[in-house]
């Protein structure tokens, strides 16, 4: 089967707009209408995504809910408060996919206290592969005209560790996640952090003590999966790469579980999902093998002796972690095969 989608991007210019871009290009049905941003608007897309030679040419336009009109699909990779504001002048009938934070989360104190200001409401969330009460979050993504594609972190995070929650197998009121991040996390931004001279060569923790904004995302993601009362300790670190997230991540083993229960509920979670693979028993995963594809890899084991289930899991927060998720949500949202148009073949060495 073959239809055209029309496809208008806005945030064009930005490391995840340039990825919805490229990802958005191997589906075999999507044409690409407006191209929109801020500072850079009347540039040729070349200037800012030199990679992206078919698309080179098009010029950024002003993000307005003008240029936006009139596509099948509208994906926004704006920063968080900017992607409310557009998505509430478009109209119900078009497919808007949210890469930013502003309707991922369901509670609006969770908002208040994390991003501040006012809720602008929760739409279907894109992580087909999240388990709910009923079943998994892809049951309710056909049909949908709103979709809000994960924080990369939150991705990372929930995968690893949904399986043992879902089944019982851990204790989710003790979690540890400790998260090596690629720099394209955090966005095209010009601080002196994110300078060469600086990155390169050192590994530098940020929003350490609880304050990251994923935290409430991973709670509601793990609640879904059937967790009671969720403690998570969260802590990402920059390390000199340019994309991935490899997410370390441990809770203890529920009492009176039997060690052999501990894979079997990572093998029975994820044995049909295109996407998600559970590696054979003793290979780690590793962010390379991520790389460019919309893939999910991850490991578990039992550590004995600190009583604890550990399981590393690395995506590429730029594919699986939010524009091959956005892919996926737009497939499922448009009644099409999930995969179509995604690839699980990474880029190395
Ligand atoms: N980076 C990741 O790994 C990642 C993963 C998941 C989700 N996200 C989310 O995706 C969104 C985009 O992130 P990013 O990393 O791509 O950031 P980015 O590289 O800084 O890009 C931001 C984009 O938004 C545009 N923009 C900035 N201010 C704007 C405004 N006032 N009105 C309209 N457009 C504006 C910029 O246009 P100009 O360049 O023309 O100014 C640029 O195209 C964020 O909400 C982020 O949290 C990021």
């Amino acid at each position: 089967m073959h239809m055209a989608i029309s496809v208008a991007v806005a945030g064009a210019s930005g490391y995840v707009g340039g990825e919805v871009l490229r990802v958005f290009s191997q589906h075999p049905d999507v044409e690409f209408g407006a191209l929109t941003a801020h500072s850079s608007v009347g540039d040729a897309l070349g200037v800012h995504q030199p990679h992206l030679v078919p698309l080179a040419d098009r010029i950024i336009a002003d993000t307005t809910a003008e240029t936006l009109a009139g596509h099948d699909v509208v994906v926004l990779a704006l920063p968080h408060g900017k992607s409310a504001q557009i998505a509430a002048q478009l109209s119900q009938d078009t497919l808007v996919i949210d890469c930013g934070a502003d309707h991922r989360l369901t509670d609006p104190g969770a908002w208040a206290a994390y991003y501040g200001g006012e809720h602008a409401g929760s739409w279907p969330y894109g992580l087909p592969e999240l388990i709910t009460a009923s079943g998994h979050q892809r049951d309710i993504l056909p049909g949908s005209k709103r979709i809000a594609v994960p924080g990369c972190n939150v991705t990372a995070v929930t995968l690893a560790l949904q399986p043992g929650v879902a089944s019982g197998v851990v204790n989710a009121s003790d979690i540890v996640a400790v998260l090596a991040n690629g720099y394209s996390g955090a966005g095209k931004k010009l601080e002196t952090t994110y300078l060469a001279s600086e990155a390169l060569g050192a590994a530098v923790p940020y929003a350490v003590g609880g304050s990251h904004r994923h935290i409430p995302e991973i709670i509601q993601n793990l609640e879904s999966a059937g967790a009671t009362e969720v403690r998570l300790s969260f802590t990402p670190t920059l390390v000199p790469m340019a994309r991935g997230i490899l997410a370390t991540v441990t809770a203890p083993l529920a009492q009176g579980v039997n060690v052999e229960a501990v894979r079997a509920a990572w093998e029975e979670a994820y044995a049909d999902e295109p996407f998600v693979h559970l590696l054979p028993e003793g290979q780690w995963p590793s962010t390379a093998a991520t790389l460019g594809a919309n893939t999910a890899l991850m490991q578990v084991a039992v550590d004995g002796n600190a009583g604890r289930v550990v399981v590393v899991c690395a995506i590429d927060n730029l594919v699986k972690g939010t524009a091959g998720a956005a892919l996926q949500s737009m497939n499922l949202a448009l009644g099409l095969p999930e995969t179509r148009g995604l690839s699980t073949i990474g880029v190395a060495p």
